[in-house]
């Protein structure tokens, strides 16, 4: 899940290039590097961590040249170092990989007996060596070395034999190309070339652009031309800024009331929800017998949520698999079913297999993202656009919430159209739903409340989690964002589960967080926070406005506006992401680009 950039115009191309790098950081950001055609040669720089590095060692000591190729790592195959480091040079081809070369080990072998000497660890070295074996002809040489791979990937080549072009391919994923007037930018996403320009067409399918300053020539995969639409993307790049916000995180928390109304408005007219997008025809929806959702990390917790929100509300069967999972189901018969696949970036590599699974096997397809124009989106039967606008903090927040909003709009139209919801209480969940962004911001407003807490407890070993339905997958979630923002031990679990196993973890130092709104778990709840006090554990409380009865039990509570037991998840969420953020911050980590992570990962 690497982020790939190319420029070709007037242009210094390094600077365009770390500019869009640093837009694509999200994608991975262990190491980066360029690679700019001077004169007759490929310069190329490359520096270990995030693109600051790279930017600060390129003000030291430019590069200059008006066509190159840029790469922001996340690593699969080689650790992290300068070698391993995109661009992969192989005499004069240079080229930056996103993706996994399956059969890498294969092709090696058959490099080395030829005499190649290999730079790196890395699978993507093959790939510059098979097509430097293969010139001539660069595209020909393109041609012939994919033919050879297998996997999923994205790449764009460059070759100081053949200086005037780039040549970006995509198999399984996809690539934006922006059209700037005499200039041409490449991307792994809209976020990079939506700065320089709005115009964009997508290559996928295996499509190879050949880009050069006169323009785009695009094969598919059997060389045959094609002409793509031109598309308009929306994201204004002002979006995209921090405003003032210390981390795009905070800036992503706080914008969530934003994201609802948003949401709202695209989706309720006239007082009804109103997916028309779905493609879901009357026979379709009544023919619906189960609901599969899934989703991978903080969209599979979406998933879950889903599920309690579409069984509760339109009382439909539902099941969640991970996208991980789901893909290699052996259930080959889907009739019947509706698959919603939950995906922020809609190009997560294993949303998309589900999504394709659902599609071969006779499901109903819907993809909830927050990504235009992206694979899953493409791809999917119907669409529900989540409009949180560009996240792009690694760690999730608007999306997440936003995810729910959309799902929980999902269910009030298959209700309303399968007759399992009335008019009257379809009617009284939408004024529950326009009720929230001013709740969202009553739940804003504790932010200083959570900077205090994570003053007390950043020091502890870890937290534990616990909620009883609806609230359980928020449970997960808040262990998530615990884990990816401060790095500490982090997990989440059904409040009843708590006894069978989990409160052998109660300790003094590890405080647990109980969701316990005034819901219909709300005494159930209540007896796992004191089983867990009465072992010497702290317990933080989420609880409804005007408890009364927590206040005498419990030092630490936190107090949520009264909401819909079917909202009330999106409200429990803010002063997590809240907690997260400062326990994170005061530990010292890096809460917008955590370690390890990759916000899309479209590797598998
Ligand atoms: C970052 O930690 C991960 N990318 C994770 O947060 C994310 O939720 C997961 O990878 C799914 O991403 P998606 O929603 O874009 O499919």
């Amino acid at each position: 899940m690497s982020g790939l950039v190319g420029y070709i115009g007037r242009r210094e191309a390094a600077e365009i290039m770390v500019d869009a790098l640093k837009k694509l950081e999200y994608r991975g950001y262990d190491s980066a590097g360029v690679a700019v055609i001077t004169g007759k040669d490929i310069s190329c720089r490359k520096e270990i961590g995030i693109i600051r590095r790279l930017k600060d060692s390129l003000e030291r000591n430019p590069i200059t040249g008006t066509i190159g190729i840029g790469h922001t790592r996340w690593a699969t195959h080689g650790k992290v170092s300068v070698e391993n480091a995109h661009p992969q040079i192989a005499g004069n081809i240079a080229i930056v990989h996103n993706g996994i070369v399956d059969n890498y080990i294969e092709l090696k072998e058959e490099l080395l007996k030829e005499g190649v000497v290999f730079q790196s660890e890395t699978d993507s070295e093959v790939i510059a060596h098979l097509i430097n074996r293969e010139l001539g002809n660069l595209e020909e040489a393109v041609a012939k070395a994919l033919k050879k791979i297998q996997g999923v990937y994205a790449l764009i080549v460059l070759s100081a034999d053949d200086p005037e072009k780039l040549i970006a391919v995509a198999y399984g994923t996809r690539m934006v190309i922006g059209l700037g007037g005499g200039e041409y930018f490449v991307g792994s996403d809209t976020t990079a070339v939506a700065p320089y320009t709005k115009d964009v067409i997508f290559i996928s399918d295996g499509e190879r652009a050949v880009i050069s300053r006169e323009g785009v020539d695009i094969r598919n995969i059997s060389g045959q031309r094609v002409t793509k639409k031109i598309e308009r993307i929306g994201w204004n790049p002002v979006m995209m800024e921090k405003g003032g916000y210390r981390h795009y995180f905070i800036k992503e928390v706080c914008e969530q009331p934003r994201v609802i109304i948003d949401t709202l408005h695209n989706h309720i007219h006239g007082g009804e929800v109103d997916f028309a997008g779905l493609s879901l025809s009357d026979k379709d929806l009544a023919g619906i017998t189960k609901i599969v959702l899934t989703g991978g990390g903080t969209s599979l917790n979406a998933a879950i949520v889903g599920k309690y929100l579409i069984e509760g509300i339109a009382g439909i069967p539902a099941e969640v698999e991970s996208i991980s999972e789901l893909r290699f189901s052996p259930i080959k018969k889907l009739g019947g079913q509706l698959m919603v696949a939950i995906s922020q970036s809609g190009e997560t590599i294993d949303a998309v297999s589900c999504l394709r699974h659902g599609n071969a096997y006779g499901a109903k397809t819907i993809a909830i993202t927050n990504t235009k124009y992206s694979t899953l989106e493409k791809e999917a039967g119907g669409n529900i656009n989540i409009s949180a606008g560009p996240e792009i903090s690694v760690a999730p927040s608007k999306s997440f919430t936003g995810s729910i909003v959309s799902l929980y709009l999902l269910a009030i139209y298959l209700g309303i159209k399968r007759g399992t919801l009335s008019a009257e209480k379809s009617a009284e969940m939408i004024k529950n739903v326009a009720a929230l962004p001013h709740k969202i911001e009553e739940a804003i407003d504790l932010e200083e409340r959570m900077e205090q807490l994570s003053r007390i407890f950043y020091r502890n070993k870890g937290f534990l989690y616990i909620g009883r339905g609806i609230n359980y997958p928020i449970a997960l979630e808040g262990a998530l964002k615990m884990k990816k923002l401060s790095y500490l031990y982090a997990d989440g679990y059904i409040g009843g589960e708590i006894k069978h196993g989990p409160i052998a973890l109660v300790d003094e130092d590890t405080p647990v967080v109980v969701l316990v709104p005034n819901d219909k778990y709300y005494r159930h709840t209540l007896a796992d926070a004191e089983e867990i006090a009465a072992r010497g554990g702290t317990v933080i409380a989420f609880a409804t406005e005007g408890d009364t009865e927590i206040a005498k039990r419990f030092e630490h509570i936190i107090y949520l506006p009264q909401s819909d037991y079917y909202l009330n998840p999106i409200l429990n969420s803010i002063p997590l992401q809240f907690l997260a953020y400062f326990v994170g911050l005061r530990r010292g980590c890096m809460v917008d680009l955590p370690r390890n992570l990759a916000k899309s990962v479209t590797v598998e």
